[in-house]
């Protein structure tokens, strides 16, 4: 099977989650990603929360598959040298590091223009370029925060709230990936490379789209409708934290099946979607509710919305949560079960599909990873582990036509 970017090579200067999770999707999809590393170290990652002794820790592993690994000093000349014939062979340099530092290197977009006009160079950085914090590193919970996540995530009564997914790291390397697939498209018409930039901030924002909504909505009204406050709290002039309520026209709530009392994730998320609502009241045996003025509309629900979840839960108590997802769908009823790390790990249908993989590693034996999330009628991306730190260090180097001595003389310098 041709691989759609087989042939497009990428210098993945990239390092922690961001800039590893766009460079890593797009080698699923057959680039040639080559992770340029400091030798002696490479990426911060390889030793972060290390679970077995010398291998790879996870972080890792589960960030960087289907890439080569070239080690090279990029601050020594004769890696600076590497680097520029590498330049000039590549479609693409993605990275990630810290403000300005790519300049201080000696390859700033203007040197990197000259040394290739049709090369795409991508960036990730905390903050977009002219910002009053563009000079700011920044680790994904500082995005959440800078993002508008953390001040609408949460409960009303308590602090502002991360969420465990990244928000700020790996959805700034997609944002980034479609970056890169867009400029390389338009070179196709125009022959010229260019700079892609994205901010986690900007990222972050992007997906908080909603809440921007609310907040104009918040200031044209004076409320918001479908948030636990309303009718009975009060609102101020931000978007509060709405706890689990549901982000759309649809009142939702994560409730207790069976078990909760020991069991901290033995709840669902449950939905009451306005046209569900006759078959929610079935499917809970309470047909009375069905035309009853106090249940019948959305806005009649509103003020005792807690009332009906309630009994809800109580309906819900004597079921598990996957019982309870398996009656609830018999009636379309929009549902989930809170489902563990655990529990999706060993998900039969993520295992079939190709999202939960189990990849072969050298040296630390088969780990588990999240596939692509993508799928294509005409392409199934296979999961290859990460490289060893160095590994392709003289097959890179020999494909630039080093010759042995030369990269012998290279690793005499340190340089690789
Ligand atoms: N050879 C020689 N030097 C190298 C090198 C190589 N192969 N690779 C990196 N370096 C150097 C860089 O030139 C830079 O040196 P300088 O600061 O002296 O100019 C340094 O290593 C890397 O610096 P930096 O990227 O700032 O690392 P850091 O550990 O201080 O900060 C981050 C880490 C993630 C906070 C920072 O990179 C950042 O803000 N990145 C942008 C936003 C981002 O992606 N954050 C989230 C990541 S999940």
């Amino acid at each position: 099977m041709t691989k759609p970017l087989e042939g497009i090579r990428i210098i993945d200067f990239t390092h922690v989650q961001a800039g590893p999770a766009c460079t890593q999707l797009l080698a699923w999809f057959g680039a040639d990603v080559i992770k340029v590393e400091r030798p002696g170290s490479g990426d911060v990652t390889r030793n972060q929360l290390r679970d077995i002794p010398d291998a790879d820790a996870l972080y890792f592993t589960m960030l960087n598959s289907n890439k080569k690994s070239l080690t090279l000093d990029t601050k020594k000349p004769e890696g600076k040298e590497v680097l520029e014939k590498l330049i000039r062979e590549s479609d693409v340099l993605v990275e990630n590091f810290g403000p300005g530092a790519l300049d201080r290197m000696g390859f700033s977009w203007e040197r990197l223009n000259e040394l290739n006009p049709k090369m795409i160079v991508a960036s990730v950085k905390g903050f977009s370029d002219g910002h009053h914090y563009d000079d700011l590193k920044v680790y994904e919970n500082v995005a959440q925060c800078a993002g508008g996540a953390a001040s609408t995530t949460g409960f009303w009564d308590g602090p502002p709230t991360i969420s465990a997914a990244a928000l700020g790291d790996s959805n700034t390397g997609m944002h980034l990936a479609i970056g890169i697939l867009t400029a390389l498209l338009g070179r196709d018409k125009t022959g010229k490379g260019q700079k892609v930039a994205v901010s986690m901030q900007d990222s972050v924002l992007n997906l908080c789209r909603v809440k921007l909504r609310d907040q104009q909505r918040l200031e044209r009204v004076g409320y918001l409708e479908e948030y636990p406050q309303y009718p009975h709290g009060e609102f101020s002039d931000v978007v509060p934290r709405g706890g689990n309520a549901g982000g759309g026209g649809q009142p939702g709530w994560v409730l207790k099946c069976k078990g909760w009392e020991t069991d901290p994730n033995a709840y669902i998320y449950f939905t009451i979607q306005g046209h569900a609502w006759e078959p929610i009241c079935k499917a809970l045996g309470k047909p009375e509710w069905i035309d009853d003025p106090a249940y019948k509309t959305a806005e009649a629900r509103q003020p005792h919305i807690f009332d009906i979840f309630q009994t809800i839960e109580t309906w819900l108590a004597d079921k598990t949560k996957f019982e309870a997802v398996d009656i609830l769908r018999k009636f379309d009823i929009p549902c989930a079960p809170v489902l563990t790390m655990k529990e999706l790990a060993n998900d039969p249908s993520l295992r079939a599909s190709g999202t939960i993989v189990e990849v072969p590693h050298k040296k630390r034996g088969t780990y588990l990873t999240v596939g692509s999330p993508i799928k294509f009628s005409d392409l199934k991306p296979e999961v290859t582990a990460s490289p060893l730190l160095g590994e392709h260090t003289d097959e890179v180097l020999a494909s630039l036509g080093y010759s042995q001595q030369q990269i012998f003389n290279l690793r005499e310098v340190k340089a690789v």
